[in-house]
């Protein structure tokens, strides 16, 4: 039987990639966005690509009733949430419309899922979460910690995602904390559409690649790395949607088990009973793998044949060192890994921005 999945968020950078990879898979899809920092034309190149309509429904997480009514009109198997804002200076000067958006939409979505008795959720969390870590590669056992509304905001949902969970043990709660999504579509007709002036590193290189911008900044030089420059997990956007297959598959094969161990034990014994609830479960979605802010430049430069002028700049406030995933928990229990190397990331940034030099906006 084909699944349906409620993808919220889902016209936004990494929401849209997703969306053809859960087509790929054989999912069925109904995307729900407010288009606050996305086009409907990213959801025309889906649509395109896949070769098939898509669902598409405008419409803002905090909307209860709309919600209500679209989970009235579909039978989910579950929802994959994106939908939230994700800018940590906007955050500093806006908090309360991040606490709103992430936090408050987050709420009125579980509130109208268990309504509707969907309990299979896949989330977006970050490695923001882990704050400045104590030890390398981060596990998902590491400490927890924060130090801007963004960041607060995940963690703050994360938290509700685990005392959810404690309450009633039909909720099964992915949380995958993606490292640093970067990349675009091998066709270049979907990618990264920044509003502003970029605040990540690969779209500010790519618009500076492009003419766009002049010069990129490097955040600081004396870090404790292998040339001075921040260390980051930089993991293609592709590896990062088939991620969330896999993890709708773990999901998947866990509501499998509890039917089958069901029906054993109506026959047999209540002892036999294995706890199939996935409760509250924490992955990262990382490559594994540190790459220092020049490396990155460099193989941009490479790759693409493009100069990338930079300076040195004062670090970032906010910015740590070093940040690498441990995947291993990725590995073991949605047999996932990242394939995609930092060469493919990189010509695959560059399609998408050559071919597509102001974004959706084709002026
Ligand atoms: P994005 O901004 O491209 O996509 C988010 C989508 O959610 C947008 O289409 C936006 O219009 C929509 N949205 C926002 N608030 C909404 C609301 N209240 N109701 C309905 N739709 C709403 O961002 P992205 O990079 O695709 O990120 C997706 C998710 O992953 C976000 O939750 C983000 O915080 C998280 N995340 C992103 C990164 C990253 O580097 N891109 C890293 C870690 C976590
Ligand atoms: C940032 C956010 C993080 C968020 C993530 C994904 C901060 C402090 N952290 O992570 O909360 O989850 O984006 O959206 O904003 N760099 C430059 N010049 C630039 C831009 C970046 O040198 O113009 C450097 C940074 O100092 C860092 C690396 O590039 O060392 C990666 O930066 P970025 O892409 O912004 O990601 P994070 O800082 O890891």
């Amino acid at each position: 039987m084909q699944q349906k999945i409620l993808v919220t968020g889902g016209a936004g950078y990494i929401g849209s990639h997703t969306c053809i990879a859960l087509h790929e898979a054989g999912y069925g899809i109904v995307v729900y966005d407010n288009l606050t920092n996305s086009s409907r034309e990213a959801i025309n190149r889906v649509a395109q690509l896949i070769d098939a309509p898509i669902e598409f429904i405008e419409g803002d997480v905090r909307n209860a009733e709309q919600l209500r009514e679209v989970f009235a009109a579909h039978q989910f198997f579950g929802v994959i949430h994106f939908a939230g804002l994700k800018a940590v200076g906007e955050s500093v000067a806006k908090p309360l419309m991040y606490y709103n958006n992430n936090v408050s939409g987050t709420i009125t979505l579980l509130e109208v899922m268990a309504d509707y008795k969907v309990k299979n959720l896949v989330f977006s969390s970050s490695a923001t979460v882990y704050g400045d870590p104590e030890t390398l590669p981060i596990d998902e056992s590491s400490p927890r910690s924060c130090t801007n509304p963004y960041g607060q905001s995940k963690l703050m949902v994360e938290h509700i995602l685990e005392d959810l969970a404690v309450s009633d043990d039909d909720w099964n709660l992915v949380t995958l904390r993606y490292f640093n999504p970067v990349g675009a579509h091998i066709s270049g007709q979907i990618g990264e559409d920044p509003n502003d002036t970029p605040n990540n590193l690969m779209p500010y290189i790519s618009q500076v690649a492009v003419g766009k911008l002049e010069k990129l900044s490097i955040f600081g030089n004396d870090y404790p790395t292998v040339d001075g420059t921040g260390v980051r997990d930089y993991i293609h956007v592709v590896d990062l949607a088939a991620g969330h297959v896999a993890a709708l598959q773990y999901l998947e094969q866990q509501a499998d088990l509890a039917t089958n161990d069901l029906a054993t034990n109506d026959s047999v014994t209540n002892s036999s009973a294995i706890n199939t609830s996935v409760g509250f479960l924490p992955i990262n979605l990382g490559s594994g793998k540190g790459s220092s802010v020049l490396e990155l430049v460099t193989a941009f430069s490479e790759v693409t044949a493009q100069s990338v002028p930079y300076q040195f700049a004062p670090r970032r406030a906010g910015d740590i060192a070093s940040c690498y995933a441990s995947a291993d928990k990725a590995k073991a229990l949605l047999n996932w890994q990242a394939q995609l190397s930092i060469t493919d990331m990189c010509v695959d940034t560059w399609r998408w921005q050559s071919m597509n030099p102001n974004g959706y906006c084709p002026t």
